[in-house]
Parts: structure tokens; C-alpha cells; sequence
């Protein structure tokens, strides 16, 4: 009998989906014969019974390619689905539809690629009964259970080159740049790129900063001959004994609260206390789009060929994901538990302290 496999991607999307889902398809069609068969829309195209089979031709040529060739929803969510009708929206609970919609399909296993959110819900499939294996992506890096997820090299990588370009910029004009980055509740990206870019000041969302302190950071450099300064900045971060920026609230998704505009409110209070003309960037979903980079590419493909080898055997419940050089089965109730955010004993913000690079917490 012909064995069957369903992929969705779910989420916001990341550099590396269609690479993953060219790896899912072409190793279950080479190594095992078995059928692939695409869900549209993630969780959206699930409940709405949308799907395609996937052919090898389909996937040929895409590891490239910026998205997700599926589509994506990051609002669906079987469990909670929320009404579009009228002003208020109402939520449905309508994973029986979406299971039905799975039985319908004939299906040894439905693979899951996404975030938290994504995961949280395939674990839910799982306990209903559900054959469910999930693949961690997201430029955040935010999930648990796994050291990296596919989407973050590249979007390091993107936010590294706009604070390269906006270095030069800073140091020719004399002023402070602000360069806001994704990340969610997590400083990851910032952190990384921050680093990697040569921030003067990172601040990343576990780490509260003082505004007088990221002044006196400034107008210290000032005195010693730096006449500009590079301020990186997560979207997540927050003043200590404050709240987060948040950008918009996006009526009738699951997780509605999309964060951003921190990098102007700083600007602002940045330029009063410093005395220094201040510009912010924010870089928001440019992050996202795009080639992923080699080390994406070769993650989502090991990532996504480790996912089919694990329906194979029937390994389901849960995620794969990457623990130092090895890959690992990870219950998806772990993976589902939370964001993962940075330590604060981090190696890489002990070596960032240590060449003078300031959190906003201390000079
Ligand atoms: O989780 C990925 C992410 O890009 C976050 O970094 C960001 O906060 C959020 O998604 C933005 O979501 P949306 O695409 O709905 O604006």
C-alpha cells in the first residue's frame, strides 16, 4: 500500500521554507516512494480542506527561493479560529474539521513546519489522535528544544548588512543610528547582529535598559572623538519598569499582539538627552524575505530529510531539532512550552560586555 505524507507551513514566513518542503518531498518520493501531498495555507487551507499533491517537478529549482511556494497563515489556528464576520470576532474551536479534513487525505503523516504557535497546535493534533511530526522555523529562534532554527542565519545576515550600510552613514553625518530588528520577546537577532554589525549599544528584550545610561553611552563616545553611534535594537525590548512598543493588534488571530516602534520612541528620547541628531531604521519584514543563506539552506534540508526518515519509523509527536552538532527527536510538549529566550549569562553578550558593547544596563 502506498504510504502518504502531508506538509503545511505555518506562521510567519522565513527564509528556508521552500527549501524544506523541496527536502520533505524529493527524499519521500526518492527514498520511499511515497506520495506527497502540499496543504495550502497552513492551518487556513487544513480546516478549509486546500491541498495539492506535491511531484517532484514541483519542488525542482525552489531551495533558492524567499517563502513558502504552500502559502502561510500566521492568524489560523484549528483550535481557535476566529470569525471574520462583524466587528467582534468570535472563536470556533474547528480541529475536528481540520482531523476530518486529515482522514480524508489518507495520510500515514502530517508534517508541520512552523514556530511556537504552530507547534503549540500540532501538539495538539498529536493528542487527538493525529500522526504529527514538526520542523522548528522562524528568524526569531525562539524555540525550545532546539539551539537554532532555520530563517535566523538569514535573517542575521540581513540586519548585519543594513547596520554595515547604516555604519557608514552614521559616522559621515555625525548622528546616532537606530536599527530595530524582529525578534518577538526574544533578543536573539538583535544579540547576533548587533555583534556581528559592531552595535555600540544592543538592547534585546531580556535585558531592560536605562535611558540615561544609553545617553551617557553616547555622549561618552561623544567626548572620546565618536561622534556616532550604533544603537541595535529588538522590537521586544523595553525600559526597565516599562512595557514593550507594540506596532498593532491584530483582531481575530490567536496571538494578536504584533510588537514594533520602539526604535522611534527611542530615537526620540535618545536625540533630547544626547543632544545628537538620531534617525531610526526599522528593518521588520525585510528580515523575512529572500535567498536563505547557505548555512539556512543546508539546515532546512538536513531538518527536513531527518523529519521524513522519522515517519518512516513512525516517530511522531515529535520535533526535530539541532542540540550542538547533533539532531535530536524533541517531545513537541517541549517544544511547545514557551518562547526561548536568551540567558542572560549568554557567552556571546559576556564577550559583547567585554569589548564594550553596552545592554543599556550598565555603562
Ligand atoms: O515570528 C516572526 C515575526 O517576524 C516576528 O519577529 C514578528 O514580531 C512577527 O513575526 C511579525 O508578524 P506579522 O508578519 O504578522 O507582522
Amino acid at each position: 500500500m502506498k504510504k502518504a505524507i502531508a506538509i503545511l507551513t505555518a506562521g510567519g514566513d522565513c527564509p528556508g521554507l521552500n527549501a524544506v518542503i523541496r527536502a520533505v518531498t524529493k527524499k519521500a518520493i526518492i527514498e520511499y516512494g511515497m506520495e506527497v501531498i502540499g496543504i495550502e495555507d497552513g492551518y487556513e487551507g487544513l480546516i478549509h480542506d486546500r491541498h495539492r499533491k506535491l511531484t517532484y517537478e514541483d519542488v525542482s529549482g525552489i531551495l533558492t527561493l524567499g517563502g513558502t511556494i504552500l502559502g502561510t497563515s500566521n492568524t489560523a489556528n484549528p483550535y481557535k479560529y476566529a470569525a471574520r464576520e462583524g466587528a467582534k470576532p468570535s472563536f470556533n474551536d474547528l480541529s475536528k474539521v481540520a482531523i476530518r479534513n486529515l482522514e480524508k487525505m489518507d495520510i500515514d503523516c502530517l508534517i508541520c513546519v512552523g514556530g511556537d504557535g504552530t507547534l503549540h497546535s500540532a501538539y495538539k493534533l498529536y493528542r487527538d489522535g493525529v500522526p504529527v511530526i514538526g520542523i522548528p522555523k522562524t528568524i526569531d529562534n525562539d524555540i525550545m528544544g532546539t539551539d537554532v532554527t532555520f530563517g535566523f542565519d538569514s535573517a542575521v545576515w540581513i540586519a548585519t548588512e543594513g547596520i554595515d550600510r547604516l555604519h557608514t552613514t552614521a559616522q559621515s553625518h555625525h548622528r546616532v543610528m537606530i536599527i530595530e530588528v524582529m525578534g518577538r520577546e526574544a533578543g536573539w537577532i538583535a544579540l547576533y547582529s548587533g555583534v556581528a554589525g559592531g552595535g555600540d549599544i544592543i538592547l534585546i528584550p531580556e535585558i531592560p535598559y536605562d535611558i540615561d545610561i544609553i545617553a551617557q553611552v553616547v555622549k561618552e563616545r561623544q567626548r572620546h572623538g565618536k561622534k556616532f553611534s550604533i544603537v541595535v535594537v529588538a522590537e521586544g525590548a523595553r525600559p526597565k519598569g516599562g512595557d514593550t512598543v507594540v506596532n498593532r493588534v491584530v483582531k481575530g488571530s490567536a496571538y494578536p499582539v504584533r510588537l514594533g516602534g520602539i526604535g522611534f520612541a527611542l530615537g526620540r528620547q535618545i536625540e533630547g538627552l544626547a543632544g545628537l541628531e538620531t534617525r531610526t531604521v526599522v528593518m521588520g519584514h525585510l528580515l523575512r524575505g529572500g535567498t536563505p543563506t547557505p548555512f539556512d539552506r543546508i539546515l532546512a534540508t538536513r531538518l527536513g530529510t531527518k523529519a521524513v526518515d522519522m515517519a518512516k519509523k513512525k516517530e511522531f509527536g515529535r520535533m526535530v531539532g539541532v542540540e550542538g552538532n547533533l539532531f535530536v527527536k524533541v517531545p513537541l510538549k517541549k517544544a511547545a512550552s514557551g518562547s526561548k529566550l536568551v540567558p542572560l549569562d549568554h557567552p556571546l553578550i559576556k564577550s559583547a560586555r567585554s569589548i564594550g558593547t553596552s545592554f543599556g544596563d550598565r555603562k
